[in-house]
């Protein structure tokens, strides 16, 4: 069913942008055809085209120019639509996603040469397909040889990608709506497992388990693929076989999460297929939601996420030699980067349209503090791999979605149990 109500916030967004560079002309090209049957490999909208229209059909154009907004649709094509499904041509597009104008996409060379005219500047992002460079370079060409006679050289061209990068870390009430709806959903389907998953079920079918739960409540897509790993497995942090089979004694890490609205969560929870942890693996997860934790405590507005970075690293090593798997002074094995062996990846990411979601870290040797409306992940984990520890083979993190808040973090996830107490009396209950 094609929509007919999209918010006002998307041409919000679109004018926020184009008075960062009033001079500018914007060119976004959304994602083309799926290559081969779209049937097997779905149509996904480039995010920053999806950001400023929400128009999720293949091969647009969006150019933002003059303050006005002009977005280029594929023709109706009743013959292609028994395959495509209904689709919404210029004159409905225009109306629906609030345009300035719309028009036939094989229109769009021959207008382009009409918005370059009066542009100072082209915010174009090159290198995605040869061919579309070519086509915005021969415009910029053509136009720049008319007005100028070549005197003043081609219209500069600007990656739009830093501006995109900027509005979209900070999120608008819709996005929170939608990621706190993602999250949400996303932490039920991970209660759900706690109550379900028993040994002897296989990896995939606590997957399938999870994925009708979170569908269930509301999600309409899995944000990426999902991770259910257990034993051995969850010290490899791309798991995605899943094909193993779940023991007693061993521990399930599932790193998965649901998308709404295009906006994705990303949540892990590591709880014993069994009724209760051992000894070792209570204590790596205890020390584990430790740092998760105090990270939650520490996240608010003007704190930098590197610092928080640098913050799990000094928890996790301080417990690594509590623990006796590091020995010597605590920042001595921070400098070593000696704890890189069971902590290799960082605290976390931006989230949102994407699950790495575009976001500034540190720019110019300045690092990024934290805002309201930015929203990112908290992700700690300790993994052993190596033999000779009595934690071999054990791997824990605990993930959560933070929101800034104007004074702190709001846990997006907190629907997942964390504590092991209340873990261990849902897993005793599952195994009974
Ligand atoms: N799910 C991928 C990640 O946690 O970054
Ligand atoms: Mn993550
Ligand atoms: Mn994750």
């Amino acid at each position: 069913m094609l929509k007919v109500e999209v918010s006002p916030r998307y041409a919000e967004r679109r004018n926020q942008l184009m008075r960062l560079a009033p001079e500018a002309c914007f060119i976004f090209f959304g994602a083309p055809e799926p290559e081969g049957s779209a049937h097997r490999h779905p149509f996904r909208q480039n995010s920053d085209f999806f950001y400023l229209t929400e128009f999720d059909e293949p091969g647009a154009i969006l150019v933002l120019c003059g303050g006005k907004s002009h977005l280029f649709v594929s023709d109706r094509n009743e013959a292609q639509e028994i395959w495509t499904g209904e689709r919404y041509g210029a004159e409905r597009a225009g109306s629906v996603f609030q345009m300035d104008e719309a028009s036939r996409v094989m229109d769009f060379d021959s207008k382009l040469d009409l918005f370059l005219k009066d542009s100072k500047t082209v915010y174009y992002s090159l290198g995605t397909s040869a061919e579309q460079d070519s086509r915005i370079l021969k415009a910029i060409q053509h136009s720049s040889r008319h007005r100028g006679k070549g005197r003043f050289g081609n219209l500069p061209i600007h990656d739009p990608r830093p501006h995109l990068s900027l509005l979209r870390s900070v999120k608008d009430e819709l996005e929170i709506e939608r990621m706190r709806k993602a999250c949400a959903a996303t932490a039920k389907a991970h209660l759900h497992l706690l109550k379900r998953v028993k040994a002897g079920m296989s990896e995939f079918d606590a997957a399938n388990e999870f994925q009708y739960w979170l569908f269930k409540n509301g999600c309409t897509d899995l944000g990426y693929a999902p991770i259910f790993a257990s034993g051995f497995n969850a010290t490899t942090l791309h798991y995605v076989r899943n094909n193993d089979t779940l023991k007693h004694g061993d521990l399930l890490l599932v790193d998965a999460a649901g998308e709404f609205g295009g906006y994705t969560a990303d949540l892990t929870q590591t709880f014993p297929v069994s009724g209760t942890f051992t000894p070792e693996q209570r204590k790596i997860y205890q020390s584990v939601l430790d740092v998760n934790r105090e990270i939650t405590r520490m996240a608010r507005p003007g704190v930098n996420y590197r610092s928080l970075h640098s913050k799990s690293v000094e928890l996790l090593t301080g417990a690594l030699l509590e623990l006796g798997v590091l020995q010597g002074e605590l920042k001595e094995n921070v400098n070593t980067q000696a704890y890189r062996s069971y902590f290799p990846h960082g605290l976390g990411h931006y989230l949102g349209l994407d699950v790495h979601d575009v976001g500034i870290y540190h720019e110019e040797g300045r690092d990024f503090e934290l805002k309201p409306g930015m929203i990112l992940t908290n992700e700690p984990g300790l993994y052993f791999r190596e033999r000779g520890t009595p934690f071999f083979g054990i791997g824990v993190r605990i993930e959560d979605d933070l929101l800034i808040t104007s004074s702190g973090a709001e846990v997006l996830t907190h629907e997942t149990p964390r504590d092991i107490d209340a873990i261990e009396a849902l897993r005793t209950i599952a195994n009974s």
